[in-house]
């Protein structure tokens, strides 16, 4: 019942576990490589500028009510929606946000593991040395002859695919979660690093121009949705991975205190990876909008021409890949946790049954590298379009339905319970964003980038 106070799957020895979780979660791959690309992509400026005002407006009021109702519910993200409706004298049909949750995430995970076996390929490059002496042409090559052959893209995308079930399997996350609250803060200290590095060699005020002096002439409304769908994506947001973390959250937490902790965390790093990759884009002739090529393209120019470059490089990348798998570990986990309530499957094999089926599908994703490089749908390839269905339309979909069934259908008594805020000027603030303002701005962007309005 919705009283009940722990989890069957488990619960974090504390506030602390909570935010480490839940920041592994958040920073990864779409902090370090994703945001500067489409950042890149998407002209700078003022798409920095939406994207910062859509993780404050919405992001942030989203992620408290998706833990506000895991830890209500206590469940899989199916069963807690389920539990909760009921509750609330809701249509049991509002587990169906669980299950698109669940799909969500495979979609998530099949590409994200292909990008994250580029990282694990770049482990062996940059310990060897591959980057010394590379000019622009170098890197550009360097970075084809992995991308172009999928037969390479493919041992990577296993072996990553393999690590992350491993975890997910053998309960090993407490290791993994240990492991990464040393090597996140390192990650960190590295991009501060590379941003003084930039500072030194790059370009850095043109970077800080690009990044920060908008040009609204340059946003169009698919570049809008762009920044909206990132800010679900780089919180994790709107497919239930925050919302088992939140399952697992004790109770007298505050709710909105940890939420800061892990966005403030998340857009720290995101704008810390802009400011190490741009200078050096600028100051090298490269292209910013090189698409999702840019960091690989990018940093090993510069760790190519540091002192210390093959050492920094090589921490740089095993960083990034711990914190790619922190986060694929939390995309699997909606499945792993509804297979393991709803079919005999224990966890061991669940884990491997949900990895297997992402794995399968990834498979799509590393040939639209190369064989399929020229098989687009409206327009994009096979990655673009999982790329665009799941950042852009599930996501954000799945933080509007959180939007309306926390601020409409549950009980505000419950709500202002469960959040632990007092019932005051902050929590009105709160409730009119999740409200009226989040669902409302979700809308009108979906619709203006569809020329509808
Ligand atoms: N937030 C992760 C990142 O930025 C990706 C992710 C999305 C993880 C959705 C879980 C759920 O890399």
């Amino acid at each position: 019942m919705a009283t009940q106070t722990t989890s069957i799957h488990g619960e974090w020895s504390g506030k602390l576990a909570f935010i480490l979780a839940a920041t592994g979660s958040a920073v990864g791959l779409g902090n370090i490589w994703k945001f500067p690309y489409i950042t890149g992509e998407n002209g700078g400026g003022a798409f920095v500028l939406v994207y910062l005002l859509c993780i404050a407006l919405i992001g942030i009021p989203i992620m408290m009510a998706e833990i506000l109702l895991g830890r209500r519910g206590r469940q899989s993200p199916m069963n807690t929606m389920a539990l909760l409706a009921r509750e609330a004298g809701g249509s049991p049909a509002w587990k169906l946000l669980g299950v698109m949750g669940v799909i969500a995430g495979f979609l998530i995970l099949s590409f994200y593991s292909v990008i994250a076996g580029w990282a694990l390929a770049y482990i062996e490059r940059a310990a060897t040395g591959a980057f010394t002496g590379l000019d622009k042409t170098g890197v550009e090559q360097l970075f084809s002859g992995l991308v172009g052959d999928w037969e390479k893209l493919l041992g990577w995308h296993t072996l990553f695919m393999a690590l992350t079930v491993v975890v997910v399997a053998r309960g090993v996350r407490k290791g993994l979660e240990r492991a990464v609250s040393i090597l996140m803060p390192l990650l960190f200290v590295i991009l501060v690093l590379l941003v003084g590095y930039a500072i030194a060699q790059g370009d850095f005020s043109r970077a800080v121009d690009f990044m920060f002096k908008p040009d609204f002439s340059k946003l169009s409304g698919e570049a809008i949705l762009i920044a909206m769908g990132h800010s679900f994506f780089t919180l994790s947001l709107g497919m239930g991975a925050i919302m088992i973390y939140g399952s697992y959250l004790p109770s007298h937490v505050s709710i909105g205190q940890v939420t800061l902790v892990v966005a403030i965390a998340d857009t720290v790093v995101a704008l810390l990876a802009g400011l190490a990759i741009f200078p050096i884009v600028f100051a090298q002739g490269l292209e910013a909008g090189a698409g999702p090529g840019l960091i690989f393209q990018t940093l090993p120019l510069a760790f190519g021409q540091m002192p210390g470059g093959v050492v920094i490089g090589t921490l740089f990348f095993i960083m990034l890949t711990f914190a790619a798998w922190s986060s694929a570990i939390s995309l699997i986990e909606p499945a792993v946790t509804w297979m393991v309530e709803r079919t005999p499957l224990e966890r061991t094999s669940a884990a491997f049954a949900a990895g297997f089926i992402a794995w399968l599908l990834g498979i799509g994703t590393v040939l639209s590298f190369n064989e399929w490089s020229d098989v687009t749908w409206l327009g994009r390839t096979f990655f673009d379009n999982l790329d665009f269905l799941t950042t852009n339309i599930l996501l954000p979909l799945g933080g509007l339905l959180i939007c309306i069934f926390t601020a409409w259908v549950m009980r505000r008594k419950d709500v202002l319970d469960e959040l632990e805020l007092p019932d005051g000027a902050l929590f009105e603030l709160w409730h009119f964003l999740i409200r009226f303002f989040a669902p409302a701005a979700v809308v009108v962007i979906f619709l203006n980038s569809m020329g509808l309005i």
